[in-house]
């Protein structure tokens, strides 16, 4: 938020002049092309953001709320939509849609489950059962729809709790929602669990592979042995999947899918009266932009399948390289057992906010854990090439902290304002 009074230039600046005030800003940003960020980039290369922003920049002006006008956009949302589909393992009647994030994503599923329960007569169903490491967008999507989440402690492998989140279900309960993985560890739920809980209690599972879902079905066939997480499972519902994080497109692109299409019906806002009568939008937005669509599009087709299993290996065999070299430093613990490319680390023996900090210090930023205290990082293929200049930095920053030289000030966890 600003409430700054900012008065326009008075007159056009030429665009050398723009670009040098944009460098100017950009100049305290942390150098994610230098793999110096955690978290919020998904970098796949040069080559990949240069498909991505001159789809983006050849449909910059098209609206993808005029499929009509803009048949090119319908189409290739289409395709993107059809790859998740197949991606997902989704049987024959499902689909889905293109949204601006995994949190609009999240919150059409949610919406639509809870008119779902409406359409059947039971619009006490107001609750959703989420382990207690699931994204805060379900939370953003009670309050927006006056809903209500329980939390779930996780399992010593922080995972969910099935068995506790089975014990959960009443009679208000909604949604059971399973992560693949979770943003805070990076471990996958077990999604298997859920989905026989969902099945016998015909309960709506919701999975959230916002991180998982362009990149767990590129490692499961690079021999990664991930358990299903999927529509393969007959209790999963609905699922959401981030385009802009694995799947390296442009930010402003995620998917939301549905087992069948009658479910997505509740999805769908209708309104007509008015002076131009009925407007349908499937999405939380009106206009959409053309642009998050086409580049989406454009790296699908530019990475096509080996590309991605190629990504998907740099990424995995990264995180093992972090992994180890840790360990070799010693006094860390991973939390949990991550398989893609997050992964969270806390100790014992020193305190790692202070670590983290020292880290800051040295140029690299990456989001902390609060329960437990931990720090964490999100991989993408551009870290492949800082490894050994992280883990160099982090021999000195666990240094710093063991001899005493440095102690954590700041509280830690991650803030997003
Ligand atoms: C597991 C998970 N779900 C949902 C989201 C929300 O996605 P977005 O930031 O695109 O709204 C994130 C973001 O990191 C996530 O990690």
């Amino acid at each position: 938020m600003s409430t700054k009074r900012a008065r326009l230039p008075d007159h056009g600046l030429s665009w050398e002049q723009i670009k040098a005030k944009m460098e100017g800003l950009a100049k305290d940003d942390f150098d994610w092309r230098a793999g110096r960020l955690g978290v919020y980039v998904f970098d796949a290369g040069e080559d990949v953001r240069a498909v991505a922003r001159d789809a983006y920049a050849a449909f910059i002006a098209e609206n993808g709320l005029g499929p009509a006008a803009f048949p090119s956009l319908r189409r290739m949302e289409d395709d993107v939509v059809g790859f998740g589909l197949s991606l997902l393992g989704a049987p024959e009647d499902a689909c889905g849609d293109m949204t601006s994030g995994g949190t609009e994503s999240i919150l059409l599923a949610v919406k639509t489950c809870r008119d779902w329960w409406r359409a059947r007569g039971d619009s006490a169903r107001i609750e959703i059962i989420a382990p207690h490491s699931a994204h805060p967008a379900f939370n953003k999507a009670a309050e927006y729809f006056g809903l209500t989440v329980r939390r779930i402690p996780v399992l010593a492998d922080f995972t969910a709790d099935a068995t506790a989140m089975a014990a959960a279900v009443g009679d208000r309960t909604m949604m059971l929602v399973g992560s693949a993985p979770c943003f805070p560890f990076g471990v996958i739920d077990d999604i298997e669990a859920l989905s026989s809980i969902a099945l016998e209690q015909d309960i709506w599972l919701h999975v959230d592979a916002c991180v998982g879902g362009y990149f767990a079905p590129f490692a499961r066939m690079n021999g990664v042995n991930l358990a299903p997480f999927d529509f393969a499972l007959p209790g999963v519902r609905s699922m959401s999947a981030d385009l802009h994080k694995y799947g390296y497109a442009a930010k402003g692109a995620s998917t939301v899918f549905y087992r069948s299409g009658d479910l997505r019906e509740h999805q769908l806002f209708r309104f007509g009266d008015w002076p131009t009568g009925e407007m349908t939008t499937p999405t939380m937005p009106g206009t959409r932009p053309g642009g998050a669509i086409a580049a989406a599009w454009a790296v699908m087709n530019y990475l096509g399948q080996d590309g991605y299993r190629a990504k998907a290996q740099t990424v995995v065999e990264t995180r093992k390289k972090y992994e180890r070299g840790l360990g070799e430093i010693g006094g860390f613990q991973i939390w949990g057992n991550p398989m893609l490319g997050l992964l969270a680390f806390g100790s014992d023996e020193f305190d790692i906010f202070a670590v983290a900090e020292g880290m800051r210090d040295r140029g690299w930023m990456s989001a902390n854990l609060k329960q437990p205290k931990g720090m964490h990082l999100m991989l993408s293929p551009g870290h492949a090439l800082v490894v050994e200049d992280y883990l160099a930095d982090m021999v000195d920053s666990v240094a710093e902290v063991r001899s005493g030289s440095r102690i954590a000030v700041a509280g830690g966890g991650a803030r997003y304002s």
